[in-house]
């Protein structure tokens, strides 16, 4: 039975990873991407999706607006300046959702007032009234944000809350925008607000922080102890500079220590947190540290002998979370290539995937290739050789054949033939190491020019056999496109990376197109 006392302590989880995320350097998503995150935090059982900031660029707007029609379930968000545009462009895009919001958001410390704004603290008031009431005049559901509110002096801060409530702001968000604030600073500014801004029991405080000191998951459980009930987080804490608050942490921060916090709760389905997190390093590129808490490749490693000897005897003795719990699978899931079609099915259905028979195929056969080179089949193989095959456009380029030639002190020759239809395309050309030489044969082939901006490889599993997976975007008249390609051999797979990415720009797929922005981003 739901007691009076869980409703008052329910923490509404606000994911911004689509949005606050997105504007981590290098982590821009395409369209496509961005609604398979929106579907795994739908899984994940967030409360509100930003969906992302529509004034942004067109590519921005027309994500909202797909995820807006897509989401059920849970509540979709844009961001808007505190301007008429913004606002209008945003109420738009969120108009298709079952439940929507309007985020809007102005600053408010005098740094950012004199600096960037160039406004007086009158002028931001009438510009608070005046935009949340346009706000509210499109949707019931309107949160506004005071951008460097921990930097703002806050007695300001209070009128500024009290208009946003006065015209209809139904969320407060106190963002710490620079991650400058400590956790008692932070406490002292929740119960100043609550103490001191009329009608604000009736709305929702928000939470949001930077990690910049690595105080954010600290500094968004003293707010939540201090009374806010919605945190706003990113999976795998990606964002802006040293990124946002981490949703696996504050979610399991207050799974084992809610007493803490006031039986502070949340509705996330904690076995989601893992595959969530996979999905949107995957996706993005971005590499989750090993000894990240919760979602860390080592998170629930022991190495030292007295660990190990605890563990044995009992599992309490070193964990205080069940690795099961926030969805590791069991350590069993090894594949080998006598493990026959039935085994491999009943892997990824245990992985969580739900493939239709081509797609089975597809990857049962590029499973038995890759048992073919490696002994021991992981679960992180499978996930990257499903995701890859997900992924990867290989409808427009194939790689036929590659050859590269290196010796120390000389430059890399590479050849390359590739097949585009029926046609067959052969390039060579000199590099600066293997992988310059083959991008450069690619673009020989292919007679593309475009800039590569990014390349990030990684190694799936440890191990000499372990396969490598490639991330690489490139900017083509102004439009960027990501690839990833997977390989045992990650000059190959650089390659197949390389031509994932030309592949959806000679497709001209306007919905593989990053929704990369015109105009700034915002932290
Ligand atoms: O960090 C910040 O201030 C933001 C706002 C737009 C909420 O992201
Ligand atoms: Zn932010």
């Amino acid at each position: 039975m739901t007691t009076e006392s869980d409703v008052k302590n329910r923490i509404w989880i606000f994911d911004t990873t689509l949005r606050d995320g997105e504007q981590s350097p290098g982590a821009t998503m395409t369209v496509e991407e961005k609604l398979e995150v929106a579907d795994a935090l739908v899984e994940l059982g967030v409360d509100i999706i930003e969906a992302g900031f529509p004034a942004a660029s067109p590519g921005d707007f027309e994500a909202v607006k797909l995820i807006a029609a897509r989401v059920k379930g849970a509540r979709v968000a844009g961001l808007a300046r505190a301007n008429r545009s913004d606002i209008e462009q945003c109420a738009k895009a969120i108009e298709p959702a079952e439940q929507s919001r309007i985020h809007t958001f102005i600053a408010t410390s005098d740094i950012h007032l004199q600096h960037k704004l160039r406004m007086s603290r009158e002028e931001v008031l009438e510009r608070v009234s005046e935009m949340v009431a346009l706000a509210r005049s499109f949707t019931d559901n309107v949160e506004f944000s005071a951008e460097d509110a921990t930097r703002s002096d806050w007695d300001y801060l209070v009128e500024v809350f009290s208009r946003a409530i006065e015209s209809g702001a139904t969320t407060l968000n106190v963002p710490d925008t620079v991650g400058y604030t400590t956790p008692a600073e932070y406490a002292a500014l929740m119960a100043h607000l609550q103490e001191h801004t009329p009608g604000i029991e009736n709305v929702i405080i928000s939470v949001h922080c930077h990690n910049d000191l690595g105080m954010g998951t600290a500094n968004t459980l003293a707010a939540i102890a201090a009374g806010a009930r919605q945190a706003e987080v990113t999976i795998n804490g990606i964002g802006e500079r040293a990124g946002n608050t981490a949703l696996e942490e504050v979610v399991m921060a207050l799974a084992t220590r809610g007493d803490k916090f006031g039986g502070a709760w949340t509705n996330v389905r904690k076995d989601r947190i893992v595959p969530s997190s996979r999905l949107v390093s995957g996706i993005t590129g971005l590499n989750v540290q090993v000894n990240k808490a919760i979602v860390g490749e080592n998170a629930f490693a022991h190495e030292a002998g007295i660990h190990q000897d605890g563990m044995l005897k009992e599992r309490t003795t070193y964990e205080i979370m069940n690795p099961e719990d926030v969805g590791w699978e069991g350590t069993k899931l090894v594949l080998g290539k006598h493990s026959g079609r039935a085994g491999f099915r009943n892997a990824l259905a245990e992985l969580g995937f739900k493939l239709d028979d081509e797609e089975m195929q597809a990857a049962y056969e590029s499973f038995l290739l890759l048992a073919d080179k490696k002994k021991r089949v992981t679960a992180a193989d499978l996930i990257a050789l499903v995701r890859n095959q997900q992924q990867t456009r290989d409808d427009v380029y194939h790689l036929r054949q590659w050859r590269v030639d290196i010796a120390s002190g000389e430059p890399a020759n590479a050849s390359v033939v590739l097949s585009y239809g029926d046609v067959q395309l052969a390039g060579d050309a000199e590099g600066n190491g293997p992988v310059d030489a083959l991008l450069q044969a690619i673009d020989a082939a292919t007679s593309i020019q475009t800039t590569l901006e990014y390349y990030q490889v990684e190694a799936v599993t440890p191990g000499e056999d372990a396969q490598g997976q490639v991330h690489v975007r490139i900017r083509s008249e102004g439009q960027l496109f990501t690839g990833h390609g997977l390989a045992t051999d990650i000059v190959e797979a650089s390659a197949r990376a390389y031509l994932d990415a030309l592949g959806k720009l000679r497709a001209g797929d306007a919905s593989t197109v990053l929704a990369g922005s015109s105009v700034s981003r915002w932290g």
